[in-house]
């Protein structure tokens, strides 16, 4: 299974608490365009269906927890997020799915690019196709 990693980030904790810092092309391997979370997701609601033609994106739960659902053409593999120093690093052709929101879910995600719709394959069988052309 290619083309994705799970990234640590440091914790700086003392007596206050704790934080967390990300800065782009230091604790990630890219400069961050764009930032978006989803929250609130409704119990049972699956997301995402979709793969991207030019995207490297970090996926944080910064609370509660999701499981995403990552499928390279060939083999499917399933990451649970649920701490908020863990972050999933996707680049490539790779089809994502995201479920299993816990009701106080923050997904974080921190993105490579601007948004365009057109970077989206949201037909499985056409990403399917796109595989086969890169290989
Ligand atoms: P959508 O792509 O359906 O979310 P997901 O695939 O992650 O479940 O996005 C939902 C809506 O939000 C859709 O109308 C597009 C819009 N959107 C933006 O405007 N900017 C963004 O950066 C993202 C990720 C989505």
């Amino acid at each position: 299974m290619a083309d994705y990693k799970l990234i640590d980030f440091q914790i700086k904790g003392d007596e206050r608490g704790s934080l967390i810092a990300i800065e782009g092309g230091y604790d990630i391997p890219f400069d961050i365009k764009r930032v978006y979370y989803i929250f609130d997701t409704k119990k049972g609601v699956e997301r995402g269906f979709h793969a991207h033609l030019n995207l490297k994106q970090v996926c944080i739960a910064v609370k509660g927890s999701c499981t995403f659902v990552l499928d390279d053409g060939k083999r499917r593999e399933e990451i649970r997020l649920d701490r908020p120093n863990k972050g999933l690093f996707i680049e490539g052709l790779i089809w994502r799915e995201m479920k299993d929101f816990s009701p106080d879910c923050v997904l974080v995600v921190l993105a490579s690019e601007h948004y365009d719709e057109n970077d989206y394959i949201r037909d499985y069988n056409k990403f399917l196709k796109e595989v086969k052309n890169d290989s």
